[in-house]
């Protein structure tokens, strides 16, 4: 556990501890107000985000700033964003479940300094990792899980809204119920 988010991320930034440290271009560390109480975790790094080493950039990343803002949150403002494994998987395959495993430590260590009264899980695999292994994401975005003291919400992943536009209803909805817990349990994000 490193107790500074700079030593955090300087670490993180030289890790080799899976195979994708061998095509990276950049770690994406992840970003956003370190004082935030609600924390995104998404899948991992896709082409743009590798480019840049930042999360969430790419045409998914753009939709999500866009619901985001739709209700009030801001990476530059009051939400941090971050993925389960910090480098890009080629081709943008799903990470592997040891390479999940190796990464989430940094992951683990971004919590423990953020302390996060709400986390969201954007898509199925961040989902299966940090609610439950057995997750169903159709049936149970948007909704609460209380888990370790902080409640959990997993929601559909922007880049399927971009495949099958029909679904974005459904995460608008997810927003909303955020938006509402968020009025719930936060002090400081509104
Ligand atoms: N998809 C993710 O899950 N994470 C990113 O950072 C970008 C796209
Ligand atoms: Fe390290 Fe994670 Fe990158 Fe693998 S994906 S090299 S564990 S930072």
């Amino acid at each position: 556990m490193y107790e500074s988010w700079e030593t955090l991320k300087n670490e993180c930034t030289k890790c080799t501890k899976c195979d994708l440290c061998k095509e990276r271009t950049n770690v994406v560390f992840g970003e956003g107000n370190p004082k935030s109480e609600v924390m995104f975790i998404g899948e991992g790094p896709g082409e743009q985000e590798d480019l840049q080493g930042k999360p969430f950039v790419g045409r998914s990343g753009k939709l999500l700033d866009k619901m985001l803002g739709e209700i009030g949150l801001s990476r530059n403002k009051n939400i941090y964003i971050g993925n389960i494994v910090k480098c890009r998987p080629p081709k943008n395959r799903d990470p592997l479940p040891e390479e999940q495993e190796l990464c989430i430590n940094w992951l683990r260590n971004q919590v423990l300094l953020l302390k996060p009264k709400i986390i969201v899980a954007v898509g199925r695999i961040a989902a299966m990792k940090i609610i439950d292994p057995n997750i169903k994401i159709t049936k149970q975005h948007g909704t609460f899980y209380l888990k370790k003291k902080t409640w959990m919400m997993p929601t559909i992943h922007p880049a399927a809204i971009l495949r099958n536009p029909n679904q974005k209803p459904l995460v608008e909805q997810d927003f909303i119920n955020l938006k509402e817990k968020i009025k719930e349990i936060c002090t400081n994000t509104y």
